[in-house]
């Protein structure tokens, strides 16, 4: 079974055929392999604007169908307490893949054990999210040309952002060195840094330094991944303060020429929309339409295996 459920379950080769494929589409290399007969479930139990609608019109540019459900946690039977178990095993009978996503962090596992047609974890709680971190590379090669060696720092909500989890796995895989700046919490005296969990804090061959103080760095860097605060994930009350790094107009300069702002979306502040012209933001259009690209020639892959490559 074809499963994509974390960063873990795609070797580098296979990575690279992925990537390879998503080049061909957006050079214009049209499709050949007719997914006509073919649907896949989108299964929505969180909010998303980006992962669904570019899985949703991937496979309408494949020619495929979609069932869907973008409220699922209102909207399906979870509602009425079925378990994931039960919903993913239901939306195999009437479908060849499901996209899912589950503010349970466990659900994947579930799938794995359970589901009798492929599943694409397009979000796990504070989890994982496999298919950003794969566009997120796509789009960091895209502007340098390679990935290997460069300098990444990832800002905020390490603890609860998905996106960092699965793009701290591949940037391991690809020999990336990595700066992360945590958001903090601080209650009166007390500061708790929002940091990674320990599951994500791999061992070599990646080196990965905590910093406080971003702006010092930021001349230093190739890429910029900033992430927004999930306080949706946090118990949070009236005297938390929550700081956290932020780019705006004053300190956007001092970022070099080349490198790649990066922003998964939905942001908050850490971004000012003050910056959005400036031609080193690349998460409005680059990353976000790389988003249709990736998810496109991963359907193909996980649908029919080794893709067709234009010659
Ligand atoms: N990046 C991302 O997952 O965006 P959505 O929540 O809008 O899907």
């Amino acid at each position: 079974m074809r499963h994509f459920l974390s960063i873990d379950d795609l070797s580098m080769d296979q990575i690279e055929t992925v990537l390879d494929w998503t080049k061909s589409i957006e050079s214009g290399w049209q499709y050949c392999r007719s997914m006509n007969n073919k649907c896949i479930s989108c299964f929505f139990a969180e909010p998303s604007t980006r992962t669904r609608f570019s899985f949703e019109r991937a496979m309408h540019w494949l020619g495929g169908r979609v069932v869907t459900a973008a409220d699922a946690s209102t909207s399906s039977s979870l509602r009425k307490g079925e378990s994931i178990k039960d919903t993913i095993r239901t939306l195999g009978q009437y479908s060849d893949a499901i996209v899912m996503r589950h503010p349970d962090p466990n659900w994947p596992e579930v799938a794995r054990e359970y589901s009798r047609v492929p599943v694409i974890n397009a979000g796990s709680g504070s989890g994982e999210h496999p298919t950003q971190a794969l566009l997120d590379l796509h789009t960091i090669r895209q502007k340098w040309g390679k990935v290997g060696g460069l300098k990444v720092m990832l800002s905020g909500d390490m603890t609860n952002g998905r996106t960092v989890h699965s793009l701290i796995g591949l940037l391991h895989m690809y020999g990336c060195k990595i700066f992360y700046c945590p958001a903090k919490i601080v209650h009166g005296s007390s500061v708790e840094y929002l940091g990674l969990p320990e599951k994500y804090l791999r061992a070599q061959p990646c080196t990965m330094v905590e910093v406080e103080c971003a702006n010092d760095l930021l001349k230093d860097m190739d890429v910029i991944y900033m992430t927004r605060i999930q306080t949706e994930r946090m118990a949070t009350d009236g005297d938390m303060d929550i700081r956290y790094f932020a780019i705006d107009e004053k300190n956007v300069d001092l970022i070099k020429d080349e490198a790649a702002i990066l922003h998964p979306l939905p942001r908050g502040k850490e971004i000012s929309p003050l910056i959005d012209d400036d031609p080193r933001a690349d998460y409005h259009e680059r990353q976000v339409r790389n988003g249709l690209y990736v998810r496109t020639a991963l359907l193909d892959y996980i649908l029919y295996g080794n893709p067709i490559i234009a010659p």
